[in-house]
């Protein structure tokens, strides 16, 4: 990692932590499916004694996406889910944490419907405006965990504006940068504690595996974190590392046309005149335009979109062909979802109605086919309506 420390992103995704095999000479890492590891004594071993506390696979993994995030360690899960929940378990009971008002849906159902029956206490706020942070805190408050942009509404949040709140207060300022890989935006850079990612998405990027990642900015959360792989069990298999190794190596590449592509349908969305509104940073109309330049390195390739009804939104949606109607995102194929049945169902419709989600909104995520192919679809999709 450290070697690599001055080179270009590309070429850290390609060779940080994907040195070839010391043995064979093999270019791509060597995916290890082993439970254990024979030792040579009683105490001897070759630095491996058991999977679920180490693996040679992981090990690789976890090092290039530290040198991805510009973090010192990573520490890698079964799932975003897994990563997120194993970060909530480094508190204690009677500590509370300051959430974004518009995260996955799936992390306040971790946070309501399982942490809090073990005593930590959680808040959802507004998180665009950093003085809602400021207004949340509490003495017990250990941590500010947001989405920056949000899932599906695309509000950011200022890092530095709210890491700046969190410092001198012992409260740790975690931010899920799923959306927009640690390719356009790097949270530890803006001051953030911790970053988490489903690798599901982008890193992976081939919507073949699961798996999450939380990278550290000390090594005490790294040590925690590489605790409770040993403790909880919730880790990466090999291969699902060696899936992310692979997926990381064109991350650059595919972020280059994705963001290309997310500018041009949003942009098409936008003058669309079926569409009532369209949410996306890099739009000069976004209210956090400015923001979004200043923190990210590009735009990404998550839109949302407000087609008026949830009639309209079905019609459009059984029309596509090229885009895929499902769940998940950042994959090299476009994806479109419907949040309030599929992302944010779980918020109920009063839940929704209190942040914005509509039933009439659409959520894409541009993959990287053909641009003219994507326009075409989306084009005989909104005539449906
Ligand atoms: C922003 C964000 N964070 C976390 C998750 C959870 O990740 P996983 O599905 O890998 O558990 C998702 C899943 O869609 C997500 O979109």
């Amino acid at each position: 990692m450290k070697k690599n420390k001055q080179a270009g992103f590309a070429t850290r995704a390609i060779h940080d932590g994907q040195e070839p095999d010391p043995l064979t000479g093999a270019v791509t890492v060597p995916i290890y499916p082993t439970s254990t590891y024979v030792q040579q004594g009683i105490g001897e071993n070759k630095g491996y004694e058991y999977s679920r506390v180490s693996n040679p696979t992981r090990d690789r993994l976890e090092e290039n996406l530290a040198s991805l995030e510009g973090g010192i360690a990573a520490r890698v899960f079964g799932s975003g889910m897994a990563a997120i929940h194993a970060i909530a378990t480094t508190l204690k009971s009677g500590d509370h944490v300051v959430c974004g008002n518009d995260l996955y849906g799936g992390t306040p159902r971790l946070f309501n419907q399982v942490l809090s029956n073990f005593g930590l206490e959680f808040s959802y706020i507004d998180t665009s405006d950093a003085e809602n942070v400021e207004r949340a805190l509490r003495k017990n408050t250990r941590m500010v965990f947001v989405e920056t942009p949000t899932n599906p509404l695309m509000r950011l949040s200022d890092l530095p504006a709210i890491s700046a709140i969190c410092r001198g207060r012992k409260v740790e300022l975690v931010v899920d940068n799923t959306f927009m890989s640690p390719y356009f935006q790097n949270p530890l850079a803006l001051g953030a504690d911790m970053v988490v990612h489903s690798t599901t998405k982008f890193l992976n990027g081939h919507s073949d595996g699961l798996g999450g990642v939380v990278v550290c900015s000390r090594q005490d959360q790294a040590d925690k974190l590489a605790f409770l792989q040993k403790a909880a069990g919730a880790i990466l298999s090999p291969f699902e590392c060696w899936l992310i190794l692979r997926g990381v190596k064109t991350l650059a590449a595919r972020m280059e046309i994705h963001d290309r592509s997310g500018r041009v349908v949003a942009n098409f969305l936008a003058k669309h005149k079926k569409i009532k509104k369209v949410f996306y940073p890099g739009l000069a109309d976004h209210p956090q335009h400015k923001l979004a330049k200043r923190q990210m390195r590009g735009f990404g390739a998550m839109i949302t979109f407000e087609t008026g009804s949830l009639k309209n939104a079905n019609r459009m949606l059984k029309k596509l062909r090229v885009c895929s109607l499902g769940e998940s995102l950042g994959g090299v194929e476009t994806l479109i979802s419907h949040p309030a049945t599929m992302t944010h169902a779980g918020l109920g419709e009063k839940g929704r109605k209190a942040i914005g989600i509509t039933d009439g909104m659409v959520r894409i995520s541009v993959g990287i086919e053909n641009i003219e192919d994507l326009l075409g679809d989306l084009e005989s999709g909104l005539a449906a309506i």
